[in-house]
This record gives structure tokens, sequence and C-alpha cells, in this order.
């Protein structure tokens, strides 16, 4: 992987973002992967940043409560469709689902948490805030749609501390 900037991977990222992308992350000897299709990148507190969205339901929120870091990983063209389509659609706390979807975690370059193998672009992110989301703050339209159960995100930022590019 080559070290790049932020914004040299974002157009292809943001491309690539609703297809999916694997959010990883270790706590202590525990590790994950999930599909995400939702993120945000910006610049907040002088620094460059990437925000993901995970609800409470999930294994990975259990493990982002717990780290320091995660890694978003943007596999392109297509590439690693059934990975996503299993890492989306099945939860860690059932077993190895690096495993069960055929990926291989890769150690983090400057983060603890891995990264996937094979993939194109990663961003390597330090946790700098947590936002539970607050449902009277929230747009009607959006919660009839999409928070109908409840089950709301929690929005991590984390600081962008490596961008990388095959
Ligand atoms: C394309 C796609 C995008 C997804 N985006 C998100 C997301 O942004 N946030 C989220 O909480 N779940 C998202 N999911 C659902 C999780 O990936 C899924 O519930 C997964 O099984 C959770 O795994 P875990 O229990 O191991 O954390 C997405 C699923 C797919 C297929």
């Amino acid at each position: 992987m080559r070290e790049t900037s932020y914004q040299e991977l974002l157009p292809k990222a943001l491309e690539q973002l609703p297809g999916g992308a694997f959010l990883t992350v270790k706590a202590g000897d525990q590790v994950n992967t999930m599909t995400i299709g939702w993120a945000s990148f910006g610049h907040i507190w002088s620094k460059p940043v990437c925000c993901v969205l995970v609800r409470y339901s999930r294994y990975t929120y259990e493990l982002l409560e717990k780290a320091a870091d995660f890694s978003v990983s943007f596999p392109l063209g297509g590439k690693l469709r059934q990975a996503l389509h299993i890492a989306g659609s099945t939860s860690g706390r059932d077993g190895d689902k690096f495993a069960r979807a055929a990926i291989t975690p890769v150690p983090g370059i400057k983060i603890i948490s891995p990264y996937v193998d094979d993939c194109d672009l990663v961003y390597e992110c330090k946790i700098v805030y947590k936002l539970p989301m607050d449902e009277n703050a929230l747009e009607p339209m959006i919660q009839a749609n999409l928070y109908r159960q409840g089950d709301y995100h929690v929005m991590y930022f984390g600081e962008i501390v490596g961008a990388y590019m095959k």
C-alpha cells in the first residue's frame, strides 16, 4: 500500500461507499469487520475526519465502545462483492467473519485495528469523538424511513491518521 492524502482517495471512496466498504475494529483480542454504506468525510477540529454510523445492535458497536481506532477499506470495481454481502448480513458474534467471508485482516500500519487485504483504498482512523443520535433532533421523514424500529446509530468520528492506495 502507498500512503497518500485522504483527499486523493475521496472521489473513488465516495463512489464505492453505497456499494459497501469494510469497517474493521480491534478491541483487546477481539477483531471484527462489517459492511458500511454510510460515512462522512471532512475537516473538523482542524483535522481530516471520517465519521461512521453504527447501530447499537451491531457486534461492531460493542467493539467500537472499547477500541481506540478503526479502519475503512474499500474494494473497487466490483471486487469482494460476495465478502461485502457476507460482512453486511452476518454477525461477528456468531463466529469469525473474516473466515466466513474469505477475507484476510492485515495488521494496521499506524493503528491497532487491521484493514482488509485486497482492498484498493484504506483509511486508518483514531477515534476522537462519539455521538449517539438524538431521536428528538431528527427530521421526521428520516425517522419514519430509517428508524421505525429504533435501533439508532452511534456516530464515531475518527481522525484520519493514514490514507493508503494500492
Ligand atoms: C451495503 C451495506 C451497507 C451497510 N451499512 C451499514 C452502516 O452504515 N451502519 C450499520 O450500522 N450497518 C450497516 N449495514 C449492516 C451491517 O453491516 C450488518 O448488520 C452486519 O451484519 C453487522 O455485523 P456485526 O454484528 O458483526 O457488527 C450495512 C449492510 C450492507 C449490506
